[in-house]
């Protein structure tokens, strides 16, 4: 990461225009004017121009505090520039990139947080014990009467009726708490993305493009609120069989959890694009080399994405309560049961067996898979930054393997089970920041660098 941004500010450096904007805003400080926003704005835009005459739009003159979407839009509609030099995402000089890229780093890291504690959630079986829910949330029961009256709620729930009966008032107070946090962090995640983004609307640091994707990642937040609460109501339903335990439906959970990636992917992704809106590229040969990363990283990105999607269905079926034998499942290699559900594709979501070994099978792939990658590249003319990012991609999968593999042996423990979940995460935002370095640099950043990296 370090060279990473070594690199970002040589790029910075030889992109003189895009400095010279960044240079105003500091004089400006340095002398104690005021650089009012719109003239930042429209200083850093029309220098962002790379190696175009510097005159400014006539459009940029409206851009003022209270147009602040005039002003995202006037960013955003640099076409003939833009398209040649950097695109930036944030407007307003290195302080709004450096405060933007931190609350968007910190609104991913709140979704790591609220990823572990859902899992957590599911792992001490807290999830169904608030009976209803309600968009802006309630306070929790503050007088012993309340908790009587939720607890005589959750005692009609088909969980309490066959799974804990006879639970006491002190264990629900428990499971209780667990599942409020996790909806009460969910609602604090929001009201700690919405107002700095508003904040940053108004000052005009926003670009047209980056208000669409987190208006985007905004709404994928709230339609979370609702798809957990979708997925509760369908483990407080009667199950079909008199003998089956009570449990959300595992599509539910799946969607739930992906969409929560989805949420977390696209927050660091835009996060790195904010603070390093060019990757490391020192050379004509570095660039090069990074494309030949980039075929083969994609479809290894894609592999990890889909084998986290797979053990959302593990984790649904509660399947890793099954088989927990490696790497024989039980006595044999295969079991027999994997086709025993009709319709035929049932049996890939719904059936124990083979969703663990779909799940068995997928994250062999990927491990084999990311071991590729690294040999693959090993002898490539690539960024430090890249190798790095490989080999500490390739150490991740290992310790996931070795987490998920310890989770099933001992019948998913709430440690290691939920140690295997921060592990997706943790290896998605490796091949993130992989896939963040492996970009193409601009045209204009690809014209000024030399044919090989000069020795350092
Ligand atoms: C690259 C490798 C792997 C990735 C990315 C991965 C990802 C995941 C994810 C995202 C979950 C859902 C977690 C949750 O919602 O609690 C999960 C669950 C699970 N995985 Fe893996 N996994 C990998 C390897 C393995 C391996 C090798 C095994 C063992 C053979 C394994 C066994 C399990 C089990 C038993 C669960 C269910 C845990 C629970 O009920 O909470 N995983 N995995």
């Amino acid at each position: 990461m370090f060279r990473a941004r070594a690199a970002l500010s040589a790029v910075l450096k030889r992109s003189g225009g895009l400095s010279g904007a960044f240079a105003d805003a500091a004089a400006a400080a340095s002398s104690g004017h005021r650089l009012l926003p719109n003239r930042l704005c429209a200083s850093v835009v029309s220098r962002a121009r790379l190696y175009k005459p510097p005159a400014a739009p006539p459009s940029l003159s409206k851009c003022s505090h209270a147009s602040t979407f005039q002003c995202m839009s006037t960013a955003a509609s640099l076409p003939a520039g833009s398209k040649e030099g950097l695109r930036l995402l944030v407007t307003g000089g290195p302080a709004a990139q450096k405060w933007v890229g931190l609350w968007l780093f910190g609104s991913a890291a709140w979704v790591f947080s609220m990823v572990v504690l859902g899992g957590v959630t599911r792992l001490t079986r807290s999830g169904l014990s608030m009976t209803d829910w309600k968009f802006t949330g309630s306070l929790p029961p503050l007088t012993e009467e309340e908790w009587l009256v939720e607890f005589e709620k959750y005692k009609q729930s088909p969980e309490y009726k066959r799974v804990n009966k006879g639970m006491s008032l002190e264990d629900f107070k428990f499971i209780y708490w667990m599942e409020y946090a996790h909806r009460m962090w969910g609602r604090a995640l929001g009201i700690m993305f919405a107002f700095p983004f508003s904040y940053f609307l108004r000052k005009g640091y926003i670009t047209l493009r980056l208000g669409l994707k987190l208006s985007a990642l905004f709404a994928l937040g709230a339609g979370q609120g609702l798809i957990g609460w979708w997925m509760v109501k369908s483990g407080l339903e009667e199950p079909s069989s008199e003998y089956a335990q009570p449990r959300v439906s595992p599509y539910r959970l799946a969607a739930h959890l992906t969409s929560a990636f989805a949420i977390y992917c696209g927050l660091f992704w835009t996060a790195l694009s904010v603070v390093l809106p060019e990757p490391p590229a020192e050379s004509v040969s570095w660039v090069r080399g990074a494309a030949k990363v980039k075929r083969i990283a994609l479809p290894v990105s894609l592999l990890v994405g889909i084998t986290a999607i797979s053990g959302a269905f593990v984790a649904g079926n509660d399947a890793g309560h099954a088989f927990n034998t490696f790497p024989k499942m039980g006595d044999t290699w295969i079991p027999d049961d994997i086709f025993e559900m009709k319709p035929l594709i049932r049996n890939f979501f719904e059936n124990t067996s083979l969703v663990q070994l779909d799940h068995r099978i997928l994250a062999t792939s990927t491990l084999v898979a990311v071991g590729a990658l690294w040999w693959s590249t090993r002898k490539l003319d690539i960024h430090p930054a890249i190798r790095s990012l490989i080999g500490s991609t390739l150490g991740m999968a290992a310790v996931q393997v070795t987490l998920g593999i310890s989770t099933l042996l001992s019948y998913v423990p709430v440690s290691l089970g939920s140690a295997h979940q921060a592990g997706a995460l943790t290896l998605l935002t490796l091949v993130i920041m992989l896939n963040h370095t492996v970009r193409r640099p601009s045209p204009s950043l690809l014209k000024s660098l030399p044919q090989v990296a000069r020795a350092t």
